[in-house]
């Protein structure tokens, strides 16, 4: 993943102090890698290394690189560490074409296996790196370089953009999905992931749809339709920006961004992981003697939550556990055949680590999940996973959950696949589903986001409350409070619906919430309906979190957060969204600082 940037002058003006500028606002999607692409009098220069753009522009002098049309890129590694041959732009075997690209190539393991056995020198682990060798088949074969894109980017399946810079100083960019906007400045061309990195470089901007090629050169910009590369007309907007946004792509807090996020981030999940390294992990699991999931905070209910999976689908039963519990009481249970799902985010939380260590030290094998595949948890693990979601900036996590949510799902299907309980057929059709439900959230996420934003005005109003659910969703009830503490300093318990009436009922009146999750098993959501109907007798502010078709059906008191309806194992992703909001509004009613509550950091990695 990352930030793409690229700058075209008219007036031949050097354009690499722009691009790095451009490259700067784009840091939140990635920095741990930066580059940049030139043409000029010299030809094509590329310069690249590991670190933030402005690290990197410091050691090298990427901004003094001349010439007047420049690619630039700042990189979240996803696949390969952040290292300088894995920085992008890429160069393809002849020095003609150079490509950076943002989100996941999902077919990359074929296309790089079948590029190598050609004979092209393929030099990174960087899944971008295959688009320069197939563009320069395309020119070998005497296409134009814009048939030679076209031609190259209908091979790719998964989730991305990626633009190409040829040495004749045209810029070809193809979006899968996420627009990508196309500046229009005085004399200036430029091309950025957000329309927010345009800021003081484009007057207006056009807007490049997915499945849409752009095209920018001396002689102008143009909008493609591939695969008859038909010319599409649309018309440029005013570029108009708050400065103060800029830097967090348009919004107020990387929270908001991040929940925002979290449908492309499920996409790029799905394209990161690459069926050969789910299948070897689904072996471990499926050939373990016993298998332990070790987490802390939100990837701890991640793996409360993957339990169901492994159970269901998979037919192995993990024991979860916290990573801070797991050396204490669980390690005498740990030898040869003992498999260890590590997960952690940020892949440097101390407690996983150490359980790892004493876990390995014991011969077991490590299966680390990981949204940082440069991180300790990566480097100790026998295999890792890349959750793929992108940097997640803001301390309370929420694009990395749902997306560890997704992973975990996947994992559980091919184990499902390999012990014979799910057909191939079965396996591709269910995870398919989580494509479906993604193109629901982008949909539904600003209709749920008002009602967040309304139930948590009645929230403020409490001391403190229950989150309450039960079976699949009961981690979410948990996960739900921890959000509602860490964003909104809110008191919050999760608890399990079943152990409402034995005991905690005494704390509820006027003053006190409870936010319900429906439970997606049906006879513990009909149980869960005269809780609510109590709790609203008794005075308690109540909020109610369901598939929208189920809350219409059934007449329950409260303020209703409606969403999609998922399967069974995909609810827990649906019902974690206005959960996310609702701390998130209720934090900045009371004016906290919601990226970085007190007394909590976040082991970001560059
Ligand atoms: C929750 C949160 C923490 C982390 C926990 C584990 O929003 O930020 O509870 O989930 O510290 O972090 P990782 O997943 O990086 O190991």
């Amino acid at each position: 993943m990352g930030g793409i940037f690229a700058a075209l002058s008219l007036r031949r003006e050097d354009v690499a102090p722009l691009v790095v500028e451009g490259l700067k606002r784009l840091r939140f999607r990635g920095n741990d890698c930066a580059g940049i692409a030139v043409v000029g009098d010299d030809g094509l220069r590329i310069l690249k290394e590991r670190g933030d753009v402005e690290d990197v522009d410091r050691a090298l002098g990427l901004s003094k690189l001349r010439g007047w049309v420049a690619l630039g890129h700042t990189r979240f590694s996803t696949h390969g560490r952040p290292y300088s041959d894995n920085a992008h732009p890429h160069i393809d075997c002849r020095g003609e074409v150079a490509v950076a690209g943002d989100g996941a190539i999902a077919n990359y393991e074929e296309l790089r296996d079948e590029l190598a056995m050609e004979g092209h020198r393929i030099v990174s682990r960087s899944d971008f790196e295959v688009v320069a060798h197939l563009i320069e088949d395309g020119l070998a074969k005497g296409e134009t370089f814009l048939k030679a894109f076209a031609a190259a980017v209908e091979r790719l399946r998964g989730f991305y953009v990626v633009a190409a810079l040829h040495r004749s100083g045209t810029i070809a960019v193809y979006t899968s999905k996420l627009p990508v906007y196309l500046g229009i400045g005085d004399g200036l061309y430029t091309v950025a992931s957000t329309h927010t990195a345009l800021y003081g470089a484009a007057r207006e901007y056009v807007e490049v749809l997915g499945g849409e090629i752009a095209v920018v050169s001396s002689s102008g910009i143009a909008i493609l339709r591939p695969p008859n590369l038909l010319r599409v007309e649309r018309g440029a907007r005013r570029l108009e920006l708050d400065p103060r946004l800029v830097d967090k792509g348009g919004y107020p807090h990387h929270m908001l961004r991040e929940i925002y996020e979290v449908p492309y981030a499920l996409l790029r999940t799905i394209a990161t992981v690459q069926a050969r390294f789910l299948e070897f992990a689904a072996r471990l699991l499926n050939g373990a003697r016993n298998i332990f999931i070790v987490a802390d905070g939100t990837s701890l209910h991640a793996g409360f939550v993957a339990s169901y999976y492994f159970t269901e689908l998979a037919g192995v039963s993990p024991i979860v556990v916290s990573a801070a519990e797991f050396p204490l009481y669980y390690i005498e249970g740990v030898g040869p055949g003992t498999v260890v799902v590590a997960i952690s985010q940020s892949g440097e939380t101390g407690d996983v680590i150490s359980s790892v260590y004493e876990a390995k030290l014991r011969g077991a094998t490590i299966l680390g999940i990981t949204n940082y595949v440069g991180s300790k948890l990566a480097m100790f693990s026998n295999l890792y996973l890349p959750i793929g979601a992108g940097p997640e900036l803001a301390v309370p996590a929420t694009k990395t959950f749902t997306s560890t949510l997704a992973l975990l799902y996947l994992l559980a299907l091919n184990a499902g696949r390999l012990a014979g309980k799910l057909t191939p057929d079965e396996v591709r059709e269910l995870s398919g589903r989580i494509e479906r439900l993604s193109d629901e959230l982008i949909r539904e996420l600003p209709r749920i986001d008002r009602e967040a934003r309304e139930a948590a005005r009645l929230l403020a109003e409490c001391r403190s409350g229950y989150v309450i659910s039960r079976g699949i969703n009961y981690p979410i009830a948990l996960e739900g409070a921890l959000k509602l503490k860490e964003a909104a300093y809110m008191h919050a318990e999760g608890m399990e619906a079943g152990e409402f009436r034995h005991g905690p009922v005494v704390l509820v009146e006027r003053g006190f919430f409870t936010v319900f999750i429906l439970p997606v098993e049906r006879r513990a959501a009909e149980a869960t309906y005269p809780l609510i109907r109590d709790a609203h007798s008794k005075g308690a502010t109540v909020v109610v979190i369901g598939p929208s078709e189920e809350l219409a059906a059934h007449d329950l008191p409260g303020h209703k957060i409606g969403v999609p309806t998922a399967d069974r194992h995909l609810a827990p992703i649906a019902s974690s969204i206005p959960l996310q909001l609702l701390a998130y509004h209720l934090g900045v009613l009371r004016g906290l600082p919601i990226d970085g509550p007190r007394y909590l950091t976040k082991a970001v990695r560059q």
